[in-house]
């Protein structure tokens, strides 16, 4: 007892316990600063993003779409469309928008892929929509592609063809053909509905339904998507390969029908 008050009042044992107290600060610190920082860093850039985005907006989107998102009478309200919405959208040139006409068509995209994302924070942030899905969501590595099938011939076929060809529709307006279109755009189609489209929700649609749909329309569009059948025929379905049918076959059969009547009026002749 005397001994440990003795060293107490040991000249150096202020020293010693403020030491002590900084190294055990710093080691807390250490500790847990990085992960508090990190945290701060990243919302920081989310709302740096969220500022470049409006800016972008401001020159390039407002003038239709509303100062706020809003919507004027040249275009829809974007608040609670989501990023995935403008990264569909812009990403595959159809907006901005140039000029009204029954559908905006797709265009060479004029925005890069960093000015987009910033453009989505900045719409997202005006109300929640879908999220931009990750790699993970669309990548067909692994998906079902005859499920995949299955699920775009009863869900999107009547809209797009059986392969993904494309089609008319009503008023002007077309189902695009599938054929060139990034994985990942074709996840945002069915996450947000364009235009005409229909949403395919993910209550409506699960998360692995829309990556088994894009595996299929990957590997039917392939080049080198084999075709057991013989000559895809544009891939059209039954149209061209009924129109093949008639052409072709009746064809042949109108030939031999001439053929032989002319045949028998030669053998009459005669
Ligand atoms: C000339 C007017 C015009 C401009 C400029 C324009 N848009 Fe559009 N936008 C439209 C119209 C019209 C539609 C609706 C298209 C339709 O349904 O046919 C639309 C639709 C959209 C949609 C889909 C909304 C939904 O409900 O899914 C998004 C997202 C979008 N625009 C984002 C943008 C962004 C981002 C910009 C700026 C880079 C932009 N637009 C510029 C007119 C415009
Ligand atoms: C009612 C008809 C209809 C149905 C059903 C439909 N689509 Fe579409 N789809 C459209 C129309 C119309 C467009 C063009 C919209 C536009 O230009 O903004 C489109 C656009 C797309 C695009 C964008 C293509 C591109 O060139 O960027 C993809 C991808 C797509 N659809 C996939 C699907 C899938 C997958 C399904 C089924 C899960 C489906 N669609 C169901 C009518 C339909």
């Amino acid at each position: 007892m005397k001994k440990l008050s003795a060293r107490r009042r040991h000249p150096l044992a202020a020293l010693v316990v403020l030491l002590f107290a900084l190294a055990a600060t710093g080691g807390l610190y250490a500790a847990f600063a990085p992960a508090g920082e990190a945290k701060a860093d990243q919302e920081s850039s989310q709302s740096l993003a969220i500022e470049e985005g409006k800016k972008l907006y401001a020159t390039g989107c407002s003038s239709c779409h509303g100062t706020g998102g809003q919507g004027t009478s040249d275009g829809p309200s974007l608040v609670g469309v989501g990023a995935a919405a403008v990264d569909f959208q812009v990403g595959t040139g159809r907006m901005p928008m140039q000029q009204p006409g029954p559908q905006a068509p797709k265009k060479p995209k004029i925005y890069s892929q960093d000015e987009i994302n910033q453009l989505a924070a900045y719409v997202a942030s005006l109300g929640s929509g879908p999220e931009q899905p990750t790699k993970k969501q669309y990548d067909p590595n692994g998906a079902d592609i005859a499920k995949g099938g299955e699920l775009f011939r009863t869900n999107c076929a009547q809209c797009h063809n059986f392969t993904g060809e494309g089609g008319a529709l009503t008023h002007g307006k077309t189902a695009p053909d599938l054929s060139n279109v990034d994985e990942k755009h074709i996840y945002e189609a069915m996450q947000t509905g364009p235009q005409n489209m229909p949403a395919f929700p993910d209550t409506v649609m699960p998360e692995k339904s829309k990556k088994d749909i894009v595996a299929y329309l990957k590997t039917v569009n392939s080049d080198e998507a084999e075709s057991p059948g013989g000559n895809k025929l544009g891939g059209f379905g039954p149209v061209s390969e009924g129109l093949f049918a008639w052409v072709f076959g009746l064809g042949a059969l109108v030939v031999v029908a001439v053929w032989v009547a002319a045949r028998t009026a030669k053998a009459k002749k005669s």
